[in-house]
Order: C-alpha cells, then structure tokens, then sequence
C-alpha cells in the first residue's frame, strides 16, 4: 500500500510472521484454560484485527465483547489520561477473561483498564498484546501473552492506525514522517 504524502512505511512484521505469532499465542491460551470458556474483550479500535484472527485460533468455547478507550488523541503521544469511551455490553463476574490489546506502550491504558475490570470480579483476568514496546513503560505492568517485542518505534498497520489511517495494511510497519 502506497503511504500518504510523505510519510513512509518500512515492514517491520510481515503479514506470515504475525499468522504464525497469532497461532502461537492461541495455542498458549487454548493450553491455559483447557476444558473452560474463555471470554476475550477488544480494546476498540485497534484490536479488532488481532481479536479476529486470535478468537478463530482457540480451540475452546469463546464469547467476545468491546471496550473503547481514548487516550492518544490523533497524534502519535499520548495524553497520558484514558477515558472510558464504550463499556462492556455483559457482566464478567466468574468468567475467564483474556483482555485483548494492540501494544502495551506506557502501559496507562491496561493499567486503567485492568483496574477498571478487575473490580468486577473476573474468576482471571489475563492480558494478551500483540506487540509490546516495553522501554517506553510508565507504569508497571506486563501482558501474560505477547506476539513481538519490539523497539521504540511508531508502528502501524494489522489494527494499528496513525491518525485513523493505515489499521488495514496486512504487515506491520514503522511510519516515518515528513520533518516538520
Ligand atoms: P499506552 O496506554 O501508552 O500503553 O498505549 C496504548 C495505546 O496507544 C495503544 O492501544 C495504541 O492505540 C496507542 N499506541 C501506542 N503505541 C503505538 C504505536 O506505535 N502505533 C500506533 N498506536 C500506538
Ligand atoms: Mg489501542
């Protein structure tokens, strides 16, 4: 795909290297919670890709529900404040819950959201990123199941957007912009 007026787009996860990656962690999930339901929720919107993939890699008995948080606004920084955009549509009191997310950057968002859903008494509550950027943490937290670890760098595509754009490239790719 063909990057807005200078921008440029570099693959950094190609399309068959995340397939393999997304079967992986299903495969982990399918083994940690044998013989019970797993109930996944999206972190709207740039989860939906990865929950669609990963959902239809489990071999258990699944639900899915969506939250949308806002935090970043339509830049690449965060405002470093997360509001509560869309709540869950059923209760998760007693269900195993696996909280779905794009990347694990600050960590403000799960942190919020973890705090937000562990009050609802979840028989587990477990955290799977597709990609974590561990060295730009802020507050302490860590995924139970993590698709790449990957460098400081701003990523789209595969869910991820820049601005709502490029959530439909098949790879993941670090955007570079224009000097302002
Ligand atoms: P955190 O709260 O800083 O951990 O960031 C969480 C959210 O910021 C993610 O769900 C993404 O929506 C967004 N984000 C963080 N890093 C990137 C990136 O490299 N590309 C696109 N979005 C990002
Ligand atoms: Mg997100």
């Amino acid at each position: 795909m063909k990057a807005h007026s200078g921008e440029h787009l570099k693959v950094l996860l190609r399309r068959s290297a995340i397939e393999k990656r997304v079967r992986a962690v299903a495969k982990e999930i399918t083994r940690d919670f044998r013989g019970q339901r797993v109930h996944l929720i999206g972190v709207l919107k740039g989860a939906c890709i990865f929950l669609a993939d990963l959902v239809r890699e489990i071999d258990l008995e699944t639900s899915i529900d969506f939250m949308a948080v806002a935090s970043y606004g339509k830049g690449k920084e965060s405002s470093g404040q997360v509001r509560l955009n869309k709540d869950l549509d059923t209760s998760i009191e007693g269900l195993n819950v696996v909280l779905v997310e794009d990347i694990l950057d600050t960590g403000l968002t799960l942190s919020y959201l973890v705090r937000v859903l562990s009050q609802r008494r979840p028989k587990k509550l477990k955290i799977a990123a597709l990609l974590d950027k561990p060295s730009r943490r802020i507050q302490k937290i860590s995924a139970d199941y993590v698709g790449f670890t990957i460098p400081n760098e701003f990523v789209v595509g595969y869910g991820l957007d820049y601005g709502e754009r490029y959530r439909n490239l098949k790879d993941v790719c670090v955007l570079a912009l224009p000097p302002e």
